[in-house]
């Protein structure tokens, strides 16, 4: 039997024409396309990008446009949903039935169809920050906000959680946020979808795959870890023996390493400079700062000292964005899938075109031919 690759580290399992990582060099693409580029798109835009394999003419542009702001709007049903959650939990739990739910009313559920798979996934795209909006709007004993159709995807989300229209800086930056968490090629939520998917399961089972991995603190729930660290260290004058008492205590810098990038993930590279721009808007720099003093200690400690590349992920100046954009901290990892749905639908897709079961194996550590003997 082969090497083990513990956490399939460097295992090639799939060829994808969605994303590309260079992760010595810091390159990502979208459908070949560079991560910089991609950002003078909108977040419909790069939906439409990703689910159909191609950039849409402009005729196109506006259906699909009109088609995800019309499919925003959910169902009674789905509300009420949502108002039988417990609300301790975080908003990405109720996500999950809230999907869960939308997949019982599907009259498609179980038809894999290329046509089905674009309905329900772009469905599923505009209704997910909805979900989240209405999770949030509940919990606080407030009604949830109808979606508004003149306003972008990032916009709608904002308005929808605080009953007022965002400024324009804040729009751009939620939709920025979205567009930078759209995709990531075989990560490990991404990893799961096409895992559930390669069973021949449905798309809602897939995208339910995913939400549970996504959720782990080592994936996308260290936007809630870095947040509870920013809270936790409170002033930047704080933060570099934070990060020190960390190192010294074996724990992890949240929001910092990577398996495929061994350099500067240029997705964080682009958050950081919009979270600087919305902290200068602000006037309030100290969360900015903060971030900024753990980064230098980080880098300062891990790669300059311990020639160890360990680089702030997409996770850490999100986090940051996300105390400018005031996302509070039990929807931080919801607001990731908001932007994630997208990749994954284009994964499920992927898969569904071209399939074969995905199921690996595993080396038997245990004894044989023992006796049944109850203890
Ligand atoms: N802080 C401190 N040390 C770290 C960190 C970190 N954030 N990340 C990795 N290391 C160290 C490990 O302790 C290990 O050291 P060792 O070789 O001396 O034992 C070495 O770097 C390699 O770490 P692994 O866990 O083997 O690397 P792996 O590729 O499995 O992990 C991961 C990647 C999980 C992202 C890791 O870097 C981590 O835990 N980061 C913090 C959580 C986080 O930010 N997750 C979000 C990732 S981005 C995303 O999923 C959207």
């Amino acid at each position: 039997m082969a090497e083990i690759q513990k956490g399939l580290e460097g295992i090639v399992a799939l060829e994808t024409k969605i994303a590309y990582i260079d992760g010595i060099k810091g390159i990502l693409e979208y459908r070949g396309i560079n991560i910089n580029e991609i950002m003078k798109l909108s977040y419909d835009e790069v939906v439409y990008l990703l689910l159909h394999s191609k950039l849409p003419t402009e005729s196109d542009r506006t259906k699909f446009i009109n088609r995800l702001r019309d499919e925003r709007v959910i169902d009674e049903g789905t509300i009420n949903i949502v108002r039988v959650c417990n609300f301790n939990i975080e908003a990405m739990d109720a996500l999950r039935t809230a999907v869960s739910h939308l997949s019982h009313c599907d009259p498609d559920l179980n038809d894999n169809s290329l046509e089905a798979n674009l309905r329900k996934g772009t469905e599923l795209v505009a209704q997910f920050p909805t979900i989240v909006a209405a999770f949030w709007r509940i919990r606080n004993m407030e009604e949830p906000i109808p979606p508004d159709k003149t306003l972008s995807h990032g916009a709608n989300f904002l308005y929808m959680l605080r009953g007022t229209k965002p400024t324009a800086l804040e729009a751009k930056c939620m939709e920025s946020d979205f567009i930078l968490s759209a995709e990531h090629e075989l990560n490990a939520s991404t990893f799961s979808v096409r895992t559930t998917a390669s069973t021949l399961s449905d798309m809602h089972s897939a995208i339910i795959s995913g939400l549970g991995t996504l959720k782990g603190v080592l994936h996308g729930g260290a936007r809630l870890a870095v947040l509870e660290m920013l809270d936790e260290i409170e002033e930047p004058e704080k933060a570099e023996n934070h990060v020190l008492n960390l190192i010294s205590n074996k724990k992890r810098v949240m929001g910092f390493g990577h398996r495929v990038y061994k350099t500067f993930d240029p997705r964080g590279i682009i958050f950081k400079q919009i979270t600087k721009e919305i902290a200068e808007d602000t006037g309030d720099l100290r969360w900015f700062s903060i971030a900024e003093n753990i980064e230098a200690t980080v880098l300062r400690e891990f790669v300059e000292k311990r020639n160890k590349p360990i680089y702030p992920n997409v996770d850490f100046y999100a986090g940051v964005l996300y105390k400018y954009l005031k996302i509070p901290p039990l929807l931080s990892t919801a607001v990731f899938a908001i932007g994630r749905i997208s990749g994954w639908v284009a994964h499920c897709i992927e898969q569904f075109a071209d399939n074969r079961l995905i199921r690996p194996r595993a080396r038997y550590a245990g004894e044989h031919d023992l006796p049944i003997r109850f203890l």
